[in-house]
């Protein structure tokens, strides 16, 4: 099948990426690379084993970069695929958004027009396409803060800050393109604490700036980018007194994704799934694991909570383990492997020195 990625050369996307070229898909991804190298892309041709130009529409992964909210340019590559002799692009998976919760509370406006007119234009230059199938990157965030942990896909949504208030919107979006015409099937894949690389340690995370993520943080200290670790408060009424959350290896991650695409072909309409392991971690048993791990002490310091941080969040994944048969297969030890692999093999990440589309460079 040819998927359309959007934000694939992200975290997640790129991960997605390779699953996706080893099942045999063919992909076209956009993004703006605001957050992202297209370097990412061309490790994901290397993992895969895929050649061929990125720029060349026929092959296994071609790239344009491209901003969702430019809708002619967006209309140009659908043109590239549906209104040509090439293969028609079958389905969607939509990653691309701005995702710093704290920036989106002093942005927010950049926020919303970026994550839900983006979307919105994406579903309308599918739908000009005939192509109504999508798979969505949602966020445990929509479970906002007054459910009680494990969290099921049935209770009530909400939000607590700009960023994850866009989530809670695009799914009600989503809702309703479903509602209003029963061609459409989306799947909200609602992800958990997505952690860990790649196992070749080719691909990862790679923060821009201080990363606000437990684990990029730990995996920098340990290399020696920062000198110690905060840990926002140890008061929480959890086992350790720090919070708990449901870590998930990247990898496991990207192949849920594959399993929704293939999920999509049941035409379920609009439904969503907790991607998570079930299992919460304290914020001192993920720096142990890290430590065993990578065989290097990481600094801490214990200080004031973060304002917004929930004592407790993990997934009940009954519903992604029944129906879409998948269940998170790496374990704690594996994350840290995984993230110590790619921190320790990429100090800098995606380090390319002939162009860099990040004001200041590296
Ligand atoms: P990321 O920033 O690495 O990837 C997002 C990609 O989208 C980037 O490459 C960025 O350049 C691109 N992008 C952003 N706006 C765009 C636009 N208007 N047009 C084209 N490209 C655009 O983030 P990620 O961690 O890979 O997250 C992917 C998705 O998963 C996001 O929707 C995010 O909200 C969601 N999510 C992430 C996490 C997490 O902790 N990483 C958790 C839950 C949900
Ligand atoms: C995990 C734990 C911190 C950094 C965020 C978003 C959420 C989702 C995933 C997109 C918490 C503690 C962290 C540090 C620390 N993203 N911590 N020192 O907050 O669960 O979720 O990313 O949808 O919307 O809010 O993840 O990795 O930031 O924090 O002690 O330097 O680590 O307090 O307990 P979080 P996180």
């Amino acid at each position: 099948m040819k998927i359309l990625v959007t934000g694939g050369a992200g975290y997640i996307g790129s991960h997605t990426c390779v699953e996706l070229l080893n099942a045999g898909h063919q992909v076209v991804v956009i993004d703006n690379l605001y957050n992202s190298k297209e370097e990412a892309l061309r490790r994901v041709q290397e993992i895969a084993g895929v050649t061929g130009s990125l720029h060349d529409p026929d092959s296994k992964l071609v790239f344009y970069q491209v901003d969702l909210l430019d809708r002619p340019a967006l209309e140009a590559v659908f043109a590239a695929h549906n209104g040509s002799a090439r293969a028609p692009i079958q389905a969607v998976i939509h990653f691309a958004a701005l995702k710093a919760v704290g920036e989106s509370v002093s942005k927010p406006l950049e926020y919303y027009h970026n994550n839900i007119t983006g979307t919105i234009i994406l579903c309308q230059v599918m739908a000009q396409n005939g192509v109504k199938d999508l798979v969505f990157s949602s966020s445990a965030t929509v479970y906002g803060e007054d459910n009680q942990p494990p969290l099921v896909e049935t209770m009530p949504t909400s939000a607590t800050n700009p960023y994850g208030w866009s989530k809670v919107m695009m799914e009600q979006v989503f809702r309703d393109v479903c509602t209003a015409d029963p061609a459409w099937n989306v799947i909200l894949l609602r992800y958990f604490n997505p952690v860990g690389a790649h196992v070749s340690g080719r691909i990862g995370e790679d923060p821009k700036g201080v990363p606000q993520n437990l684990l990029p943080f730990v995996t920098q200290v340990a290399v020696g980018l920062r000198s110690q670790l905060h840990v926002f408060g140890n008061d929480y009424p959890t086992s350790d007194g720090t919070c708990l959350r449901d870590y998930i290896h990247v990898v496991d991650l990207a192949l849920g994704h594959l399993k929704a695409i293939e999920r999509l072909a049941a035409r379920p309409g609009v439904t969503a799934y907790n991607l998570g392991s079930g299992v919460p971690h304290s914020v001192l048993e993920v720096i142990a694991a890290f430590e065993r791990a990578a065989g290097v002490k990481i600094p801490y310091q214990i200080v004031a909570r973060r304002p917004g941080d929930l004592p407790t969040s993990y997934a009940d994944p009954s519903k992604a383990n029944r129906e879409l048969n998948w269940k998170v297969q790496k374990t704690l030890d594996d994350i840290c492997v995984d993230a110590w692999r790619w921190q320790s093999q990429n100090p800098k990440g995606y380090v390319v020195l002939w162009s860099t589309n990040r004001e200041g460079g590296e």
